[in-house]
């Protein structure tokens, strides 16, 4: 297992460089949870930054949120443009004048991708080639973007390790696939320097709780408050490497950045090499919000079917990121679970309980 809050110290100077000289940054996707944690931290860097979202899964709130956050002179230098990145002229536009593109529009979830595959295409390859297609155009520094765990897809082997994959298991994983071989064939035909960062089930603060397609963290929090029964897709026992929002931020500006011409045009995971089933997820968070909320203590999970196109268990070896990145994971899950519950409980806590579900635990 990697160590955890050992030195941060390549993050650290990352941080003092960038004060130090600012840089103009794009991110997509920059209303949905990843996006918003990415803008929040640049800017209190006082960095410039572009932010281009079309709202399809992300939230108005999410930029009201980072700009009470950030002094009013960091929000200045943010400059919003409501866009899709199906619209290849829009990516040119976006992509002007900037150094680092943090590429994390798509639209996530392998259910959604079940569901609508056509969708998933649209946003996930059509968007992403035309922001590979502009990002060049333009001259950028750095395209790092959001590749995804479910890349491993059937491979068996744990902890994954970059180099070996298996044959992809949803639409999604299909798409987050194809990402990849584009910025490699950009890096090779064009020279074109690109890093993806296949994260691993990232969860904090702004991950949407609601709708068919959340996650399991923020849907469990808020079922639990809510008195809403939690639903357990098999046995309990799938495990996910559950990577705190933190770490990812991190991942990008290290990647962003990294001046070793190894570390580039390469793909790295993004977690902490841990594993925790949802057995223990399930206790996990109830045991937290118990220690302010004592009415969860007794709640019980419902197990029902396996899900179709869910991996069975996932770890990252992150060797690779540490090594050629300097990437120093801050948060093992329930120091993130922790820092993440207080927003949880501001969002659903407040509501009394008569407007509470009735859902039986
Ligand atoms: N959260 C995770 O655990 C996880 C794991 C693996 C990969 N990823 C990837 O990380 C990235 C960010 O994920 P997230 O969890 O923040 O999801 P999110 O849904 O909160 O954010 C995605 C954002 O992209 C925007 N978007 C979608 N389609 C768009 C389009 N056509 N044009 C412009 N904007 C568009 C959405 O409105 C949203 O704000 C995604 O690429 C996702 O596939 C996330």
């Amino acid at each position: 297992m990697a160590p955890v809050n050992a030195s941060p110290s390549a993050f650290a100077a990352l941080q003092a460089r960038l004060r130090a000289q600012p840089a103009r940054w794009l991110v997509t996707g920059c209303a949905g949870f990843i996006g918003s944690h990415l803008i929040e931290t640049l800017l209190k860097l006082d960095q410039t930054v572009v932010g281009l979202d079309n709202f399809a899964t992300g939230h108005r709130r999410n930029l009201d949120e980072v700009r009470s956050s950030v002094a009013p002179a960091q929000w200045a230098r943010f400059r919003f443009l409501e866009s899709d990145i199906r619209d290849a002229q829009a990516c040119q536009t976006a992509c002007r004048d900037i150094d680092y593109v943090l590429h994390q529009a798509a639209l996530g979830s392998v259910p959604r991708s079940l569901a609508d595959p056509l969708a998933t295409n649209g946003a996930n390859i059509d968007g992403f080639l035309n922001m590979l297609v502009a990002a060049r155009d333009a001259g950028v520094k750095r395209f790092v973007y959001a590749a995804s765990s479910s890349t491993y897809g059937d491979h068996p082997g744990l902890p994954k390790v970059e180099e070996t994959i298996g044959r992809p298991l949803s639409p999604y994983a299909v798409t987050k696939l194809v990402n990849e071989l584009y910025a490699e064939v950009f890096g090779r035909c064009y020279g074109f320097s690109s890093i993806g960062l296949r994260y691993f089930n990232v969860f904090g603060p702004r991950q949407d709780p609601e709708g068919a397609y959340a996650a399991v963290i923020p849907r469990w929090v808020r079922a639990m408050l809510l008195g809403e029964p939690v639903a357990i897709n098999g046995d309990g026992e799938t495990s996910r490497d559950f990577c705190f929002v933190d770490n990812a931020v991190q991942a990008n500006l290290l990647a962003a950045t990294a001046d070793d011409p190894d570390a580039a045009n390469q793909v790295y995971n993004v977690a902490v090499d841990d594993r925790t089933s949802l057995n223990r997820l399930f206790e996990m968070l109830r045991g937290v919000l118990a220690e302010s909320t004592p009415e969860v203590a007794g709640l019980q999970p419902a197990y029902r079917d396996f899900r179709p196109g869910d991996v069975r268990h996932s770890q990252a070896d992150i060797s690779k990121a540490a090594r050629l990145l300097g990437y120093r994971p801050t948060h093992r899950i329930e120091a993130g679970i922790r820092e993440a519950m207080p927003w949880y409980m501001a969002r659903f806590g407040a509501m009394p309980a008569a407007e509470r579900g009735s859902g039986a635990m």
